[in-house]
Parts: structure tokens; sequence; C-alpha cells
């Protein structure tokens, strides 16, 4: 996408040899040939369709990491040849996410925590005590819960923007005009604006850039959440334009086919700078005793304290490498055609209502749908899917219950709700919610195909399969088999695959 400007890996080689890498990596994920046995008693290769909670994990980036243990070393320790090696890969894995985002010498990236969300709760702290005279945090109504809670706990008020509507009524990306006027009415205490590149509900790409600049104009910070899109879409923190650069950024990395890495703050360095770090502790000081210690100035490592998860961070950046070498041009191209063509199959399914504008002329997203079929509870519609056609994908509230009740109908313009996300919809056991398919590079059309035909017989034969189905008594909105029991440790069990080993270890 145009306005979101390329990043700074180069390319491999011309167009025609990506798209060629590309297929070459689609079956190259772990997962992917997992197969279960199905409440009618078939066994059935599982069909992925839930990358937007976590992608799968990448082949090549763990047979890489696998060599790179060879080394394993602390990078606290200093001069023996493992832990020389294991520092300069480390430093290498910040370079390359630097890379990826084409970030300049102004920016830092620190890996930290698990994911966006302890990201997130880093730097709502760090630029509520960077700029304490400045406590207002503008959002929108189409964030995940990680890109609100913590502002609302860390800054003094939070304004929450509402999003445009297509002509045909549905959510779109967030309402520009509304936005310039609560930065304007906020402009002398706005601290920041904090906004999804791309939403976990329905997809839709927001204009990052342009938003910084507004947020600039009025001498605020721009926060952006690239949770969901850092895997979809090419993004640099540096802009033609300085106006429209990007102060912080945050990623995750078990949703860039790397589970078990890090989450990853790009970040301004003069944001750190002057503050003592959030966590102290070994390796980021540079004198100690009884009473005293100082800070090290140096960055990343003044924000990394402690031991850090280092196999997890160069599976990361040896994944965004190898996308970046791909070209996330081809990257994104490959799944808007998806994309299209799965709106396209699901938007013919009689009674299946899409949400979120799915014009991508006018609100442009990644690979992201989310739905519900008329009279059919979401949880239901999940349960049938996961145990007769071994189709994985997520349903309720996807962390983003403001968003997700606005656009059930539920929630009033400012994104208000007469009750919980508990509110009784049809029955006391539905709980509002939507059921999300989402895209990782792995996913093809015969995925879509295979989804929208279990949909499309669901939405027909729901009365087939509503007797062998009970609410979960919890007040989820989950739906249970009543006689199909999956047991998750029959298909895997650590402490059964330890004893295999000692078993077959005998001597
Ligand atoms: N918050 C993640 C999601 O959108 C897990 O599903």
């Amino acid at each position: 996408m145009d306005l979101l400007h390329a990043p700074r890996l180069q390319p491999f080689g011309p167009r025609s040899q990506r798209e060629a890498l590309l297929e070459r990596l689609r079956p190259e994920f772990y997962g992917l040939d997992t197969e279960y046995e199905l409440a009618d008693g078939r066994r059935a290769r599982r069909i992925y369709l839930d990358s937007a909670a976590s992608n799968l994990r990448l082949k090549v980036a763990d047979a890489i990491v696998h060599r790179a243990l060879a080394h394993y070393a602390n990078t606290h320790s200093q001069l023996h040849f493992g832990a020389r090696i294991m520092t300069a890969l480390y430093h290498q894995a910040h370079r390359i996410v630097l890379d990826f985002v084409g970030a300049d010498d102004a920016y830092t990236a620190v890996f930290h925590g698990n994911g966006v969300t302890g990201c997130i709760n880093r730097m709502a702290r760090v630029l509520a005590h960077k700029r304490p005279e400045r406590d207002v945090v503008i959002t929108t109504l189409m964030e995940h819960h990680a890109n609100d809670l913590p502002h609302r706990k860390h800054a003094g008020k939070v304004v929450h923007v509402p999003l445009e509507h297509d002509p045909d009524g549905e959510a779109g990306r967030v309402d520009l005009e509304a936005l310039a006027e609560a930065i304007e009415a906020h402009a002398d205490r706005l601290n920041y604006v904090a906004i999804t590149c791309a939403s976990n509900v329905t997809g839709i790409i927001n204009p990052v850039h342009e938003i910084a600049r507004m947020a600039h104009a009025a001498g605020a910070l721009v926060l952006v959440d690239a949770a969901q899109s850092a895997a979809h879409l090419p993004l640099s923190v540096v802009a033609e334009d300085p106006a429209e650069n990007l102060d912080v950024l945050v990623m995750s990395g078990h949703k860039i086919y790397a589970p078990g890495s890090p989450g990853v703050i790009v970040a301004r360095k003069d944001l750190f700078l002057g503050l003592e770090p959030e966590e102290i502790g070994g390796g980021v000081v540079t004198f100690v005793d009884a009473r005293r210690y100082t800070i090290t100035d140096r960055l990343p490592d003044r924000e990394e304290t402690g031991t850090p998860n280092i196999p997890g961070a160069l599976a990361l950046a040896a994944t965004l490498y190898l996308m970046g070498r791909i070209g996330m041009d081809v990257i994104e191209a490959d799944e808007r055609q998806l994309t299209q063509y799965a709106l396209d199959r699901f938007e013919a399914i009689p009674g299946l209502h899409l949400y979120g504008s799915h014009r991508l002329e006018v609100a442009d997203r990644i690979g992201v749908i989310t739905f519900n079929i008329e009279g059919l509870p979401h949880g239901f519609v999940t349960a049938v899917l996961n145990d007769y056609f071994g189709i994985a994908v997520r349903n309720e509230c996807f962390c983003a219950q403001p968003f997700v009740r606005q656009l059930l109908g539920i929630a009033d313009e400012h994104g208000v709700a007469p009750d919980a996300c508990m509110t009784r919809v049809h029955d006391a056991t539905e709980k509002p919610g939507m059921v999300r398919v989402s895209f990782g590079l792995y996913n093809t059309r015969a995925d879509v195909d295979a989804a929208a035909e279990a949909l499309r017989h669901i939405a027909g034969h729901a009365e087939d399969y509503a007797p062998h189905y009970v609410p979960v008594p919890d007040g989820s909105g989950d739906f249970r088999h009543v006689s199909f029991r999956f047991r998750p440790h029959d298909a895997f069990d650590l402490e059964r695959e330890v004893d295999a080993w000692l078993r077959d270890n005998l001597v």
C-alpha cells in the first residue's frame, strides 16, 4: 500500500522470482499437516484460519535458530566465543527489526514481553512520565483492549474517536474529521494519538502517516499498534515527509510467524532518554554500590534489563529478514487477492452478514474477516466448523469489546453499551460476538473454499447440528458437543512425550 511506504530491507530479486519464493515458502510452517479426528469419526487435516490470534511458526527460521543454538550463551557474558557470537546475533536481530520497519538512527528497537500488550503498557507509562503536562490520549473505537486500557490506566483522560462509514453504512477506518476535531479540542494537553494500523476485528487499515501528521501539528506524538499489520503490510516508521514519521510502533512476534518470540517496541530514542528505565537490574547499569547506581545511556541496553529471550528474538529477526527479502509488497498483494476472493465467496452465502466495510476500494483491509450467520450463535458456528469440518477460527469479542458491540449495534456512537459484554442478546446463554476468519501466508483458495462450503452447509442445515450442542454454562457464548469428546492430552501430552524419551533411552 503506497501510503504506508516501503521498508528498508532490499528485495531479493525481481518480483517474479520473489513471487515464486513465496510459493515455495507457503508449505514451510509447523502445523499445516496436523490431523484430528472429527465428531463424525473422520480424520481430517486441520485448516488453520486463526492467524489474527497467532500465526503458525515458520520452519526455516526455526532451523536457523537451531543452528545458532550451537553457540548459545548469555549476552551478558563478554569474552568467550559463544557469548561474543550470541551478542553479535542479538545486536543483528535489533538491526533487522529496525530495517524491517524502515527506521533510521533516531530509533531504537526494544524486545519486550510476549506481545504488543506488554509493549503498549510499557509505552503508556513511559510517555505519561515523559510528558506529564500532556495528560490526554486520543485513541479510536476500533482498538484492541491492548491499545485502549493501558492509556486509560496511565493518562488523565482518554478520548475515543469514532469511525467513518461506507455508503452501505458499514464501519470503515477512523473518521479523520472527528479525529481532527478531537485533536484540536485537546491540542494543549494532548500527549499522543494511539491508533491501530489494521483492526483485529475487521482488518481495516488506518492511514497512520496521515494521522501522525495531524498529531504532530498539535505537538502530540503517535503510537501505532502494528500487531495485526506487521506480517501483512509494508510499513515504515520514517516517511518521505518527516512530519509523518511514526514516533512509536509496536509489534508481536507471535503474530509474525514466530510464536515464542517477544514483542518489539520501535521508538524514537529520545522518548526513553532522561527517564529512569521502567525496569532495572543487571545489564543496564554502569556503577552500583550499596547506596547508589547509575544507568547506562546506551540503547536498547538500558531498556532491556535481565537476560533476554535470545532464541525468540533471533527467530523473529530471521522471519522478518526473510519476509523483507521476499518483499512485503509481494506478501501484501498475495493476501489482498485471497481476501478479495474470500469476501466474494462469503458474501454469497445466504444469511451470512459480514462486519465492517467490505468495499476494499473505500476501506482497504488485510485478511481478517468477521461475520455472523443469521439466527446462529457465533459459538455454535465456530464449534461446528471445528468439530465437523476441522476448520480452526476464533469467535467471541477478540479482546475488542467496544468495537464488536458497536458493529453489532449494541453500543452507542461513543462506544458506550447499555451493559457489560455479558448482555443477553437472544437468550441467557448468548454472549454477543462474531466469528472471525483470518489468513496467514500458508492459506490458499482451497482453504477459503473449504470454509465457504462449510459455512454454507451450516447455514442451510443448522437444525441437523443443533441437537448435538449445548451452550457452555460460563456465559462465554461458546457451545460444546454433547457426545463427541475431544481430549487435548490424547493429542499431545508433555509428560507422555518425556516418558517416551526416557523409555527409548533406557540402557
Ligand atoms: N488479541 C488476539 C486476537 O485478536 C489474540 O485474537
